[in-house]
This record gives C-alpha cells, sequence and structure tokens, in this order.
C-alpha cells in the first residue's frame, strides 16, 4: 500500500511539475501569436482590463475564494476563440504570481491548469460549432466542460502539493462554491451572447447588473460566515466540554493519566499521515479523546483492579463501548463520533467486541484508534507492571497487523513512532501527563 501511495505521487509529480509547465508553454506558443483578426487590439485590452479586476476583487463565499477570472476566459473563449481565453489566463497567473508570490513550481502548475483548462475547452467549442446545436445547449455544454476540466487539473496540483489524494482534493473543490462557480459562468456566457448580438453598447448594463448580482453574493456569504463563525464556537466549546470529561474518566486512575490524550494525539498522527483531509483529522482527534467516555459506567474496584480480571470483570469492562455510545448518542451532539466510541476494540479478524465487526466493516476512525489506543496500553505504566519498552509494543503491533489491526494503518503508524527519538518519546509522555493534571485540578 505505501508503495502505491509512493507511486501515485510521483506520477502527480511527473504531471504538476513537468507536464503542466510543458502544456502552458506550448499552448502559450501556438495560440497566442496566432490570434485572428489583427485589428483585435481592443479586445486584448478588454480582457487585460476585466482579467485586472476581477483578480484584485475576489469573492469570499462560504468555504472558498472565488476570483471571477473563469468567467472572464470563458467568456473570451465563447466570443472571440481559444486565443482570448489562453489571453486572460495567462495574464490571471502573471497577476496571482505579482500578488501572492507562490513558489515558482506552483505558479507553473497554476498557469498549466488554467492554460489547459481553457485550451481543452477552445477544442470542445471547435467540435460543437461544427455540431449545429442552439447556442444556449452548447454554451450550456462548454460550461461544463470548463468547470469539470478546470476541477480535474486544479485537483491534480492540489493533491500533490498538499500531500493529498486526488479524489479528496476533487471533493473538496467541489464542496467549495461550485454553485456560485457555476451560476457565474452562466451569467458570463449570457452577457457575452448579448453583447455579440447589441454589440458594444450593450456591455454597460450587464456589467451593472454584474456589480448588483457580485453585491447580493456579497452580502449573502457575508452572512453564511458569520452564521459559521458562531457554530465554531459552539463547538470549540463543546470540544473543552468533552476534553475536560475525558481528562476526568482518565484522572480515576492516577496511571493511565492522559490516555485519552496520548491517543487521540497518535490517531491524529496516523490521519496526517494518511492523508486525511483537516476536518477529518479532527474528527478523529476528537474520537480519541472520547472513545473511553463509557468507562464513567465502569466500577473503580473493576476499573482500577491490579492483576488479572476474572471473566465477568472483564465482560463488565467490555461494556464500556456500548455505554459510551448510549451516552453519546442520548446527548444528540457528536454523532459523528460515535464510531470511534463503540467499535475501538473491534478486530480485523471478527474477534473484537461489541459487534465482532470484521475488515472493512470497521470504520476507519475505530481501526486507527484500535492501534493508537493498543500502543498507548503498552507502553504506559500500570500499578502492577512497568510499562513496555517501545520496541517490543511496535513488534507486538506488527504481530498483529491483519489478525487484529490494519496492516496499512500498522505500516504508517509504526513508521511514525521510529521518527520520534526515545527522548522525545519520554517528554511527550510526561508532558500529556502534566496538562492532563492541570485540566484534572481546574
Ligand atoms: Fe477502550
Amino acid at each position: 500500500m505505501l508503495q502505491k501511495t509512493d507511486f501515485s505521487y510521483y506520477i502527480k509529480k511527473l504531471i504538476v511539475t513537468f507536464i503542466y509547465p510543458i502544456a502552458a508553454a506550448s499552448i502559450i506558443i501556438s495560440v497566442l501569436p496566432n490570434w485572428e483578426p489583427r485589428e483585435h487590439w481592443n479586445v486584448l485590452l478588454s480582457y487585460a482590463l476585466l482579467t485586472l479586476f476581477c483578480a484584485f476583487a475576489p469573492i469570499n463565499i462560504f468555504n472558498a475564494r472565488l476570483t471571477l477570472g473563469g468567467a472572464v476566459m470563458f467568456s473570451g473563449i465563447i466570443m472571440f476563440g481559444t486565443w482570448a481565453g489562453v489571453w486572460a489566463a495567462f495574464l490571471e497567473c502573471l497577476i496571482i504570481a505579482f500578488l501572492y508570490k507562490p513558489q515558482f513550481s506552483k505558479t507553473m502548475a497554476n498557469a498549466g491548469q488554467l492554460i489547459g483548462t481553457c485550451w481543452i475547452t477552445g477544442f470542445a467549442k471547435s467540435y460543437l460549432d461544427m455540431s449545429g446545436l442552439p447556442v444556449f445547449i452548447e454554451d450550456t455544454v462548454l460550461i461544463f466542460v470548463f468547470w469539470i476540466t478546470n476541477t480535474i487539473l486544479c485537483s491534480i496540483g492540489i493533491a500533490y502539493f498538499f500531500r493529498l489524494k486526488t479524489y479528496q482534493s476533487m471533493k473538496s473543490m467541489i464542496t467549495s462554491g461550485t454553485m456560485s462557480y457555476l451560476l457565474f459562468m452562466f451569467f458570463s456566457s449570457i452577457g457575452t451572447r448579448i453583447v455579440g448580438a447589441f454589440d458594444i453598447q450593450a456591455l454597460l448594463p450587464i456589467i451593472v447588473i454584474f456589480l448588483v448580482i457580485r453585491q447580493i453574493f456579497h452580502q449573502y456569504f457575508d452572512n453564511l460566515i458569520a452564521l459559521e463563525e458562531k457554530v465554531e464556537k459552539i463547538n470549540d466549546l463543546n470540544h473543552s466540554f468533552l476534553t475536560a470529561l475525558a481528562a476526568s474518566i482518565d484522572a480515576r486512575d492516577a496511571y493511565t493519566s492522559g490516555h485519552s490524550q496520548r491517543v487521540a494525539h497518535w490517531a491524529r498522527e496516523i490521519a496526517i499521515a494518511i492523508g486525511l483531509p483537516k476536518p477529518e483529522v479532527d474528527r478523529i482527534y476528537y474520537g480519541g479523546i472520547i472513545h473511553d467516555i463509557g468507562k464513567i459506567g465502569i466500577e473503580d474496584k473493576i476499573l482500577n483492579k491490579a492483576g488479572r480480571l476474572s471473566t465477568e470483570e472483564f465482560a463488565k469492562i467490555k461494556e464500556h463501548t456500548t455505554i459510551g455510545y448510549q451516552i453519546l448518542k442520548q446527548s444528540g451532539v457528536f454523532e459523528d463520533l460515535l464510531p470511534a466510541v463503540r467499535s475501538h476494540h473491534e478486530r480485523l479478524d471478527g474477534s473484537g467486541y461489541p459487534d465482532q465487526l470484521a475488515g472493512d466493516h470497521i470504520p476507519l476512525i475505530a481501526k486507527i484508534l484500535a492501534i493508537s489506543d493498543s500502543f498507548d496500553a503498552m507502553v504506559s505504566d500500570r500499578p502492577y507492571r512497568s510499562g513496555m519498552p517501545v520496541e517490543e509494543a511496535l513488534k507486538r503491533l506488527r504481530d498483529g497487523a491483519g489478525s487484529q489491526f490494519d496492516p496499512y494503518l500498522t505500516e504508517v503508524f509504526i513508521k511514525i513512532i521510529e521518527s520520534y527519538s526515545a527522548e522525545d518519546m519520554h517528554r511527550f509522555t510526561k508532558q500529556v501527563r502534566n496538562e492532563q493534571l492541570a485540566v484534572t485540578v481546574q
């Protein structure tokens, strides 16, 4: 699996750092010098001004920043041909490079995806022009060609630079203002066709309409952003509450102090290493924080018993997964953390508890927590025994890969632990314990 991940990373690297820049340069060289007719200097100038205006006036929408650059390029393609779109794309790349000063490789990748999108859309247009389709249908098809091409090319670039899986960056792009993006493309095509039919004087009312729509969007998204900030504050409060609750559970046994936070920490490290997006990384972290919340319903004498548990006592301990699940379910919040609480003791071979889930039936969050939970349990000191050396714990994880633990996640985790020096590991454990005590005392 690791080899597969590396392979796809190198393929993305090849596409983004080599093919994108070459494609951008080739398209510019082959398209721009051939713009026709030659008296279209005013078009070059108009599109330069439009691109400049759009680059400096982005709209902050719900979870993304939208510029109207795409709409300008698109209108250039349908009105004058590929060269006008490529011209606008080329200028936008220069402006972005000037404004945000990204790394050279990012500028070149951005040029590749934008100019490539224009070229493919122009190519599609040359075929559609011959089909005799009504203009409205042709424009609608071209909008989708532009959007899909741009989404795919951009996702590959984002996936490469941020070490994500391509489908994850694509999903994130699609959920970041696609409807607004498409809407602007439709306005752009309608506006362009009107200008085409009624000449340049039709441009003024269209610009006014654009500005009004832009203002409405601004207000709408400003309200949404304010609402999102409120929700975030409430979530932060809930998370603080959960952290304090988990700390009080851990504190019932001084020897497991900090357990939940360490489990959460390792789980987060795994989630980051396998390239999950930030919201998923956060969910896994908080899943780790409250995975043992059900221990609140287990008697102290069983929970803190030194030595071997009887069969009945072990059966009682096992109930913490379903007790925690019920507590969380009845609370009606953090439903997305239910699999963490219920399934973190499931085993890959189906012999875990409480549901004897096997293989892919075990949620990813639970598979990750099973590893981080077992590791911390093995290396932590207990009243009746000292913690196991890290090397021994890793050996046991490796032995359990395939039967108890997911083999790919286990390999990822072992690599993470091996990247910590013994000193760092000791310091981390000590620090988490002190933080935990501080939370409990407050
Ligand atoms: Fe547990």
